[in-house]
């Protein structure tokens, strides 16, 4: 018997397809209290140790999710942060996205300097969790809401 060489249905190519990226675990914390905070900080900190994250990274990635949870608190109230562990050919990394319903943020590329703030506080915070991951995008609508997601992979 002729051996196939594509199973039935499938293209052949020169090149293999791009490998979709793939969300192994999924975990959402709601986001109304400061124990809340402390909550998705500690998933995402297991979550992080699941793909191998080293100490060091672990307390940063940790401190980045707990920077997006102070936020939604601080000014939208409520929210939830999705934590996923995520996976694209072979490399594993971990996801972060905080989403409210809260004012929406009128200038996103002033809320992303270092220093500026609404609160009086550091404003580090967005700047922050930036420079730490690999993938960072603020999506964000006044008197709509506001959606970061963030990625990094290990290595
Ligand atoms: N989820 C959010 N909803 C509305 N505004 C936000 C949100 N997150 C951040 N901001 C705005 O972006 C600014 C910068 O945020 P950040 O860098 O975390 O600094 P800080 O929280 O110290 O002010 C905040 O002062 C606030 O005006
Ligand atoms: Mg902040």
């Amino acid at each position: 018997m002729k051996k196939k060489r594509h199973p039935p249905g499938s293209t052949a190519r020169s090149r293999p397809a791009p490998i979709a990226d793939h969300v192994r675990v999924e975990k959402q914390v709601a986001i109304r209290s400061d124990h809340d905070i402390v909550t998705a900080r500690q998933e995402g900190r297991l979550l992080a140790k699941q793909v191998g994250f080293s100490d060091t990274h672990l307390t940063l990635i940790a401190t980045a999710i707990s920077e997006l949870a102070r936020n939604i608190l601080l000014y939208a109230r409520e929210g939830s942060l999705t934590l996923g562990i995520v996976e694209n050919n072979g490399r594993s990394g971990i996801t972060v996205e905080a989403i409210d319903r809260g004012p929406g943020i009128p200038d996103v590329a002033r809320a992303l300097e270092v220093g500026y703030s609404t609160s009086g506080s550091l404003g580090l915070g967005l700047p922050g969790v930036r420079r730490l991951m690999d993938e960072f995008e603020v999506e964000s609508r006044v008197g709509r809401g506001t959606r970061v997601t963030a990625r990094k992979g290990r290595g």
